[in-house]
């Protein structure tokens, strides 16, 4: 029998115990052995659960319990789980996450601690909950010198837009929607400012590049402020609003730029279509070309699910066989966010429609003027510009009511 303990019962470290007893016998077949759950770790005590009797509350427990050999952390933050991850390797015990948060900010750390103890950490369930896209990075695209990823990371807000597009509501109404079927939390911060796609976009980046950045050399922007006019004016472009995480990995002269802000995304691109609390990830080698990856982001089981596969490729050996990630903790090489080009979309209400225009003509390389149903407004793509030229531009076209990146496919 081979014995494994959860830190953290929570939403995902409840639906472990759930994935483990309902795919028990094909479990046993992959690992070759059945699967305990030996520990529970968590400060509450869950005395109607059936693994009540498995809870305790010192990390101790599980680091002096030499029958223990994969530790599922699944508590959330970098603190303590970053200290725990730690102790426990050290101890000999092998290490999986789904805490997007300690890898993003550890991962260096914890892989390499991993290493120079003999055991193995793994995060596939850190980054688009049940999809499997970490591991293929260095399985499957071993080969691959990835250039270009870009994803929707982030089922709440991907919901929430969903919702504005489809039923023309309000940012506050479709979040409020979003928290009573329970996608978003009470303070849904980390979602719709970027924060949760951000860690996701530095993983999987360090992943194609070998550089987990530091967190302030990554950019992310909210989503608060799109509206339903934006929707509709991508709409008439011929796409939509999305909050898109992009990672650009110049491999020949050592450059990245991470950055998550809303942007107009295109019908031809297969993130315009993903909706709902779905995620996708498409990654672009010039090898391969597109890759797409798709499924559940979010949730108990599709999370549980990716957490309880990286148990079983641990306990059946098949980690063992492949290559370990390797993280430098560095910010070379990353380029400022501020510095990067993009088409913008700029919605404004100026005293005057032609001279804004004829500014914009003559400002801008490219101005694509989209007919819209409010007649004292100007909907434009313009561009390409980088943040002090766009700032320039809006300075000069009236009363700028939004301004949205274009999603390039490079
Ligand atoms: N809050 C996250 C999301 C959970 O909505 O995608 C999964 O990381």
């Amino acid at each position: 029998m081979k014995h494994i303990a959860i830190i953290g019962y929570g939403v995902v470290g409840g639906g472990i115990t759930a994935v483990i007893e309902e795919n028990k016998a094909f479990i046993e077949r992959m690992v070759g052995d059945c699967v305990n759950v030996k520990y529970i770790l968590d400060l509450r005590e869950f005395p109607d659960s059936p693994y009540g009797d498995r809870v305790v509350h010192d990390i101790e427990t599980l680091i002096d319990d030499r029958d223990i050999s994969v530790v599922c952390e699944t508590m959330g933050g970098s603190h303590p789980a970053y200290e725990y991850s730690v102790a426990l390797m050290r101890s000999g015990k092998s290490v999986v996450t789904s805490n997007k948060e300690v890898v993003a900010s550890f991962g260096d750390e914890l892989l390499r601690c991993a290493a120079e103890n003999g055991v193995t950490y793994m995060f596939e369930a850190s980054v688009g909950g049940g999809i499997p896209v970490i591991r293929p990075f260095t399985t499957s695209l071993a080969g691959d010198s990835i250039g270009k990823i870009d994803g929707i990371l982030n089922g709440t807000t991907n919901y929430i837009l969903t919702r504005m597009k489809e039923s023309g509501c309000s940012f506050e109404e479709a979040l409020s929607e979003a928290q009573t079927l329970g996608y978003a939390e009470r303070n849904p911060t980390n979602d719709v400012d970027g924060i949760d796609s951000k860690r996701k976009i530095m993983i999987l980046a360090a992943l194609a590049s070998g550089k987990l950045v530091d967190n302030d050399c990554a950019y992310a922007e909210t989503m608060t402020k799109v509206s339903a006019a934006d929707n509709k004016a991508a709409e008439k472009w011929g796409g939509a609003v999305k909050l898109v995480a992009s990672a650009v990995i110049d491999h020949a002269n050592d450059k990245l730029a991470l950055y998550v802000c809303p942007q107009f995304v295109p019908f031809s691109c297969p993130l315009a279509h993903i909706s709902d609390v779905y995620n996708g990830v498409m990654v672009n080698s010039p090898v391969t070309g597109d890759v797409m990856f798709y499924g559940r982001g979010a949730g108990r089981f599709p999370t549980a699910g990716a957490v309880v596969d990286d148990v079983c490729a641990i306990l059946s050996g098949a980690a063992a066989a492949e290559t370990t990630p390797v993280f430098e903790k560095t910010s070379r090489g990353a380029v400022p966010f501020a510095e990067l080009k993009f088409e913008y979309y700029v919605r404004t209400r100026p005293e005057s429609k032609s001279d804004a225009l004829e500014f914009l003509n003559s400002t801008c390389g490219k101005v694509q003027v989209i007919d819209s149903e409010d007649s004292g407004v100007l909907e434009a793509i313009v561009g390409e510009a980088n943040l002090d030229e766009i700032r320039h531009i809006c300075d000069n076209i009236g009363a700028v009511e939004s301004v949205i990146r274009v999603w390039k496919n490079a």
